[in-house]
């Protein structure tokens, strides 16, 4: 495979004339001029909608113990009650996409919200399993069609030189919101108090419903639906610094006369092959290259190390995963939009392959392959395997987790935008879901040390992937991009 887009120059962005709208604004930069009052409200929907997501992902590992008290559940019902999220959040993200461009992006949004709270009381209340287990599917649609809906909708209004820090905070908020379940499961784990840890997600629910009632629509997709004077408005509304009419010209030359969105079938056209490739190939690779089985496997692998109580387990996995994920999450948003996404990725990645290495050297080193466990106190291989650990945190949260994002939401041209981004995104959970079934099996098999070094190969597969295939997108307007697959034909 071959790339077409980068030539020999691949870590600078494409020579793309940026020829109208936010690609050159009328008269000052935005991100020189900073924000303005609407695009902050843009943000913060998109936080809420991470945070939610995040929290919802965080939650349930403190919440299982006291629900598995108060309804006896067998193990089965304990997998169900887990893992239905991730089904519900499946079947969310594929209709989102379709959503998306039938009732538009604020609408869906909205939906989000109140699924969010929907699910929350449902959970908080329920007085059976099966009622539970209705609700995490509930909040499991929610957070599939929120983890559609709310970066496309920050790539859609975000000015091209701001947006790659856009769709980032959202990958910022879902950090949050798994630090902060984390946080919250600490701190009501001594009274068991599932239903609160649970309902806490009604509030932030209901605040992304209420705030995503007053923000704008996205004047892409009113373009798209031949609404044009109400994309005016809107696009005035979000940014009047900018040459709003030459702005939606472009959006409109974009769509070249083709203003209904694309039926399903016409994401696969060989025309729109290369970003879904690119998008599909990327929510691939940041999931087989480990992070929810270390997350996972996170209390083992202290375990190991020899922090041998439930608790340290507990405190090392809030702060050296939990808060070193947000912290890292940031250096993306300080370097996406100036460096690049591929320096990103491409830096990110070496550093995740060399500690997964390093882990599976340890765990070798150690002896423990999947049984021993420390309790004298951390041993040096274990500090190390900590260290090591910290490192992938850190990497992943500056690279894959963030850019991923981004990419997938930037790639596709806006007639296919929003079914493309579904799909990438239900890729993404699927994959999600294979790695967290096959990681036990695939340790039993090979052995825990193998398992690591799988990941760490993975992460080089992907390294030559994405140097060959994904160009560098930084600064360019979504009409932009679409021009450069154009010519890359
Ligand atoms: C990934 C999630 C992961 C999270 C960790 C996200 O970008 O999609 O699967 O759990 O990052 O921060």
């Amino acid at each position: 495979m071959t790339s077409q887009s980068g030539g020999s120059s691949r870590d600078s962005a494409p020579t793309v004339p940026s020829r109208t709208g936010y690609g050159q604004p009328k008269s000052l930069s935005p991100s020189a001029e900073g924000l303005t009052f609407w695009l902050t409200v843009v943000i913060v929907v998109v936080i809420f909608a991470g945070g939610l997501f995040g929290y919802d992902q965080g939650v349930i590992s403190g919440a299982l113990p006291g629900i598995k008290s108060t309804f006896s559940l067998n193990l089965f019902m304990l997998q169900v009650v887990t893992s239905w999220v991730t089904l519900g959040a499946l079947a969310g993200s594929l209709v989102a996409g379709s959503l998306g461009d039938r009732v538009g992006r604020k609408r869906t949004l909205l939906l989000a919200g109140a699924l969010f709270t929907l699910g929350a009381v449902v959970q908080s209340l329920a007085p059976e399993a099966l009622v539970l287990v209705a609700g995490r599917l509930i909040i499991g649609i929610g957070v599939g069609v929120a983890a559609v809906a709310a970066p496309l909708y920050a790539a859609e209004l975000a000015p091209a030189s701001l947006r790659g820090r856009f769709i980032s905070s959202y990958q910022l908020a879902i950090t949050i919101g798994i630090f902060l379940a984390y946080l919250i499961n600490a701190g009501l784990s001594a009274s068991d108090n599932w239903r609160m840890m649970l309902g806490a997600a009604a509030v932030p629910g209901l605040a992304l419903f209420v705030v995503a009632l007053v923000t704008p629509e996205s004047p892409r997709w009113l373009i798209m639906k031949n609404r044009r004077a109400e994309a005016r408005v809107e696009a005035r509304r979000v940014d009047r610094r900018i040459d709003v009419e030459a702005h939606l010209d472009s959006i409109e030359l974009a769509l070249r006369g083709e203003d209904k969105p694309a039926p399903w079938n016409e994401v696969f056209h060989r025309e729109w092959r290369r970003p879904l490739l690119v998008a599909i190939g990327l929510a691939i690779f940041q999931q087989i290259t480990g992070i929810n089985a270390i997350i996972y496997y996170a209390n083992q692998i202290f375990a190991f190390a020899g922090f041998a109580s439930a608790e340290s387990q507990a405190i090392v996995t809030t702060w050296a995963i939990g808060a070193v994920n947000v912290l890292a999450t940031l250096i993306a948003i300080v370097f996406i939009d100036n460096e690049g996404r591929r320096k990103l990725l491409l830096t990110g990645l070496v550093g995740m392959g060399v500690s997964l290495a390093v882990v599976g050297a340890a765990f070798r080193f150690i002896g423990a392959d999947g049984q021993a466990a420390a309790s004298a106190g951390p041993t040096l291989a274990g500090i190390v395997t900590v260290g090591a650990l910290v490192l992938f945190i850190t990497c992943f949260a500056f690279s894959l987790g963030p850019v991923v994002w981004t990419v997938i939401n930037e790639v596709f041209p806006a007639r296919v935008r929003a079914r493309g981004v579904a799909l990438a995104t239900a890729v993404n959970w699927g994959s999600a879901y294979i790695v967290s079934q096959f990681f036990l099996s695939l340790v039993q098999a090979i052995g825990i040390s193998s398992t690591f070094w799988l990941f760490a190969l993975f992460c080089a597969v992907a390294w030559v992937w994405i140097y060959r295939t994904v160009p560098e997108t930084k600064g360019q307007s979504l009409e932009d991009i679409q021009q450069m697959w154009a010519r890359a034909k």
